[in-house]
């Protein structure tokens, strides 16, 4: 069961999660990140799309028992959509707090997905909230937020297949541990697509080989290759009764690529995997 918050901003989701959810450890991370936690240092987590990152960080504030207030960040992002504003309410101007004074205020872990994503000046927002300081200034209040024991940044960005993604600069970077998440093994990912879908150990196992194909590719072939998260989308509609090929097809081919040549490409390598149409 998940409690959410009331959301303020489109870009923001507040949840406390009382469920564990399922995450299927890949190595060290949940030691790693516990410490960091216990140890008020900030985590930036990194990985290919639809390796766990998410999910991992869902899982970790349910293991510590805080809320998570998560801001999927994009380009325009400001200073004020995370600190807050003043809004007009009923003629008075009010004080509505953003998701990371809001996460600071109740001691929450604030996830900052996609991190590289806004302009440099809005990261050097967190620049006093991830030192010794742990301080969040609201200028337009002017208010000094001090950061809670229990509060914790975790920011996170994508590499592609060529381990390239913007950058972040080194002042920001060297604030943080890092712990880099890729797509787990083969017995693990068999695993996190049989709890994640129910299909069967065939299918699993052909997904797995497929997945391995498209991996193996030559650099730069594909933008990404298959993630652990398109494995399990082809196998729910397996599951449900839908033609491998039909599946992989849609969930897969498709996904990965516009372009007609190498789509055909991914066609035929689902077609070497799943003999039957
Ligand atoms: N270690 C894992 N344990 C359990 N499920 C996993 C794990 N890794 C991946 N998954 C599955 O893959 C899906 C995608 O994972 P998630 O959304 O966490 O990826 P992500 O790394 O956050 O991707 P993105 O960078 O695109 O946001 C999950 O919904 C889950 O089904
Ligand atoms: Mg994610």
């Amino acid at each position: 069961m998940t409690i959410e918050f009331p959301i303020a901003a489109t870009q923001t989701e507040r949840l406390l999660n009382l469920n564990r959810p399922y995450y299927e450890p890949t190595g060290q991370e949940i030691d790693l990140y516990q410490a960091a936690y216990e140890h008020q240092i900030p985590v930036l987590l990194k990985g290919p799309t639809g390796c766990g990152k998410t999910r991992f960080i869902h899982f970790m504030a349910w293991k510590l028992k805080r809320p998570l207030v998560t801001v999927n960040c994009h380009d325009h992002l400001t200073a004020s959509d995370l600190v807050g504003r003043h809004i007009t309410q009923h003629d008075q101007t009010v004080w509505i707090d953003g998701p990371l004074a809001h996460a600071v205020r109740i001691g929450a872990i604030c996830y900052l997905d996609e991190v590289v994503e806004p302009r440099k000046d809005t990261t050097l927002l967190i620049h006093s909230l991830t030192d010794d300081r742990r301080t969040l200034s609201i200028e337009k209040r002017g208010e000094v937020l001090h950061a809670p024991i229990d509060f914790h940044l975790t920011v996170s960005y994508t590499l592609d297949d060529q381990g390239s993604h913007k950058v972040l600069r080194q002042s920001t970077r060297q604030r943080f541990i890092a712990i880099e998440l890729d797509y787990p093994n083969e017995h693990l990912e068999s695993k996190i697509i049989k709890k994640e879908s129910g299909a069967s150990d065939k299918t699993i196992a052909q997904l797995i080989t497929l997945a391995q194909l498209t991996r193996q590719l030559p650099p730069q072939t594909l933008e990404a290759s298959a993630s652990t998260r398109l494995l399990v989308h082809a196998a729910k509609l397996i599951h449900r009764g839908m033609a491998p090929r039909q599946a992989c097809h849609s969930a897969i081919a498709q996904v990965l690529t516009d372009e007609a040549s190498l789509r055909n490409r991914l066609d035929e390598l689902i077609a070497s995997v799943f003999k039957n149409p």
